[in-house]
């Protein structure tokens, strides 16, 4: 009898959310995403000290200016080749999450990473750029994308960021499940939501509705779970990105996983067209509570961590 993820992968490509390359190994994964707070700990593994020591070296003088930016690009695109080399597509390195209210400086920091995969004889179509959903963010990567380099689009909680992603042309979303359920979960002060009232799959479910029905081509990418109910519910979705200790549950249920989001149903539904320009951008939004807070707590958590990781890079012996 098949399990839950051999079956999930008949509907979705399985991408593996992760920094620990000895995971990416075991499942199988199509593509791996990685985030600050992902290569922070993977670089706290012992296994992995050869990665940021090659990081350092390739930094060079620690004296000279800007050392610590190029370092932790170093260390992110060390983490990304080593990951290619085990799934056949596509890895997500993060760009700093400082930047993410700076157009021009994300862009820049997003050049910088396919001219480092791109000395270590790597294509950029191997590679998403993966940037904040903040409308300085989205406008990097119209320009990036327009240059074929492909990004992948993060913290993502709202309809609108949804949306003035897809109008900019991006490859690819992270609508982000389980953030959006901790926000519920806490905002109603109870333990669980149950599956059928999931606002966290209901966002995604949407999201993917809009796309299919209009025939946009930026790829939905299913992030952030916190049970493989919530997986399972997205199951046709184009992509789904998977922590290890789920890709662990859904291999060690047995049973088949039946498709929900098809582009046949997302075609028939009446939702209509949401133009957008920055104003609406910004007021539809705002008017989202929990997309507001999550946005910001993200992007501040993302920076703490980098800073972290900055400084264990930092104290590692010459
Ligand atoms: C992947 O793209 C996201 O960074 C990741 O799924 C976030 O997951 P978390 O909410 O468990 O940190």
């Amino acid at each position: 009898m098949t399990n839950q993820l051999e079956s999930l992968r008949r509907h979705s490509v399985i991408v593996a959310d992760t920094g620990d390359i000895d995971s990416i190994a075991r499942y199988r994964p199509q593509d791996a995403t990685t985030n600050p707070s992902l290569i922070l700990k993977a670089a706290q593994d012992t296994r992995y000290r050869r990665i940021l020591q090659a990081a350092v070296a390739a930094a060079g003088s620690r004296s000279a200016a800007g050392w610590s930016d190029s370092v932790m690009q170093h260390l992110f695109v060390g983490f990304g080749r080593e990951i290619l080399a085990l799934v056949p597509g596509r890895v997500s390195t993060e760009v700093d999450a400082r930047l993410s209210f700076d157009a021009a400086a994300t862009e820049h920091k997003a050049r910088r990473f396919i001219e480092l995969y791109d000395a270590a004889g790597i294509g950029r179509e191997r590679v998403l750029v993966k940037i904040a959903s903040t409308w300085e963010g989205i406008r990097a990567a119209e320009r990036l994308e327009r240059d074929g380099i492909h990004c992948n689009l993060t913290l993502l909680f709202s309809f609108a960021q949804a949306v003035a992603c897809a109008d900019a042309g991006v490859t690819l979303i992270s609508p982000f499940v389980g953030r959006i359920y901790d926000w519920y979960r806490k905002s109603r002060g109870v333990e669980d939501i149950a599956p059928a009232d999931d606002p966290g799959v209901a966002s995604v479910s949407r999201i993917y509705e809009y796309y299919k029905k209009f025939g946009y081509r930026t790829q939905v990418m299913g992030a952030s779970f916190r049970k493989t109910t919530q997986i399972i519910d997205l199951a046709g979705c184009d992509l789904l990105t998977i922590s290890p200790d789920l890709l662990q549950q859904l291999e060690a249920a047995a049973g088949e996983v039946e498709v929900r989001l098809t582009v046949e149903a997302a075609r028939a539904s009446g939702v209509e067209r949401t133009p957008l320009d920055e104003p609406t951008f910004r007021w539809q939004h705002n008017a989202d509570a929990m997309a507001t807070e999550k946005l910001a707590e993200g992007i501040r958590a993302f920076d703490s961590d980098a800073r972290k990781l900055a400084a264990l890079v930092a104290a590692l012996p010459a």
